[in-house]
């Protein structure tokens, strides 16, 4: 007997009249029209079934404090650093982790099930670690939370010297913190920022851990950490297990130097994340017109083999005002300031936010294979595009098979002159 029986679902892959069976929380079997005993069966009436989304980019500990102590008035990344320096030492845990935790309600509604947070680590009271460590067991039966070790002000730019930063990472990953951070491009000059990727891949080879750093979120064609990061990967082995996150000097980057920058990458199998919200509003700040687009090359990655996400980064805190954990939204900002447009492009753009950022965490049992956990979205759409297009409502969100959100179908109820009523769902 099947705990869920799910029918008539259109897959991503595009197969169309699919079933899903699931038992003890795990998916059984997918198939054609399947019969079979079940508790409980749902008809999919033909909507999109997918895997559940993911965020491999976030900075929970700064979530939904817009307006703490004040707007970034600039809308710089630079002034937005330096006013979460105001923020930081009014923080208390009680109020990060209830400003987290109404983050992760929203992120289940919007069927966003695992999530890669950044966690600052250079106050040297650990406070936001202590706090997102706390929301990770809370909110484990029903998003995966990874924390990064992520030292905002430059690991090697501590004010009582280089090794304090660095202390305080490594205390924080000894606390159970999963993942090496680090932000090359804010230390104190260029060979600063070098060294700092060599120690901080180091440390992660040492103990066996991924890294995902914040790398060349510049306009700076110069700002060349990448180069550095795919090197250390190569060299201490780590192949598959490194992200660079923003990677926005590389939109300003000469052409030549980027083409022998792709193939490095790839050897190295770095993973990228790309974040189109807050870098197309962040980056080009200093350009009058025309002014440049602040997301890295995302389909050049893509054709060189590389995985590349898009991350949301940011919700309502010092860096970006806007935002709802609504992943079809970060896609659908990717797509447009990629152009990605072509069929192929957009559904590529639809996997950038769920299996692709899936690999860059490392997720098992992902995915809508026999074998994979019982976790998925039912959306008010027939495929991917439309899914795009609509920023389509999350009908129905399952964990281990069971079901841990509904929202109400979109659709409007018209009464026109000289037309009998009728609804529509902006769906032909
Ligand atoms: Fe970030």
């Amino acid at each position: 007997m099947l705990d869920l029986l799910i029918q008539n679902a259109n897959l991503p892959d595009g197969r169309t009249h699919m079933s899903v069976a699931v038992r003890g929380g795990k998916i059984v079997e997918v198939a054609r029209g399947l019969q079979a005993p079940a508790h409980q069966t749902l008809d999919a009436q033909d909507q999109l079934l997918c895997p559940p989304f993911v965020d491999a980019h976030f900075h929970m500990d700064a979530t939904l404090s817009y307006g703490l102590p004040r707007v970034n008035q600039s809308g710089t990344l630079l002034e937005g650093i330096a006013l979460w320096g105001e923020l930081k030492p009014l923080l208390t845990a009680e109020a990060l982790i209830e400003r987290a935790l109404a983050y992760c309600d929203w992120a289940v509604a919007k069927g966003l099930l695992a999530i890669r947070t950044h966690v600052d680590v250079c106050d040297p009271r650990l406070l936001a670690v202590e706090a997102l460590l706390e929301v990770k067991r809370q909110v484990a039966p029903y998003i995966d939370l990874q924390l990064v070790a992520f030292p905002q002000d430059g690991v090697l730019r501590g004010p009582q010297g280089p090794a304090q930063h660095m202390n305080n990472l490594k205390r924080a990953l000894d606390l159970g913190v999963d993942v090496v951070g680090g932000i090359p491009h804010f230390e104190r000059t260029a060979e600063q920022g070098a060294l700092s990727v060599k120690l901080l891949c180091e440390l992660a080879a040492e103990r066996g851990l991924r890294v995902d750093m914040h790398c060349d979120e510049s306009d700076d064609p110069l700002s060349r950490h990448v180069e550095t990061l795919a090197f250390e990967t190569q060299r201490l082995g780590l192949h598959g297990r490194v992200t660079g996150s923003h990677l926005t000097s590389m939109h300003s980057m000469d052409n030549y130097y980027v083409s022998k920058l792709l193939p490095l990458m790839a050897e190295a199998q770095l993973q990228v994340v790309a974040n189109p919200l807050i870098n197309i509003t962040l980056q080009g700040r200093h350009d009058s017109y025309p002014k440049r687009r602040g997301m890295t090359r995302v389909p050049e990655l893509m054709a060189a083999g590389i995985n590349v996400a898009f991350g949301h980064d940011c919700v309502m805190d010092p860096w970006y005002s806007l935002g709802s954990g609504d992943m079809l939204e970060v896609a659908h900002m990717g797509l447009h300031v990629a152009q990605m447009t072509s069929q192929a492009a957009m559904r590529q753009c639809f996997d950038a936010v769920t299996v692709n950022p899936a690999q860059v965490m490392g997720l098992n049992g992902y995915g809508l294979q026999a074998g994979c956990f019982a976790d998925f979205v039912l959306l008010q759409a027939r495929d991917p595009i439309e899914a795009l297009r609509l920023r389509a409502t999350r009908l129905q969100v399952y964990k281990r098979g069971r079901l841990i959100a509904t929202t109400p179908a979109a659709t409007s109820a018209l009464q026109l002159a000289g037309r009998p009523a009728h609804t529509s769902w902006m769906a032909p």
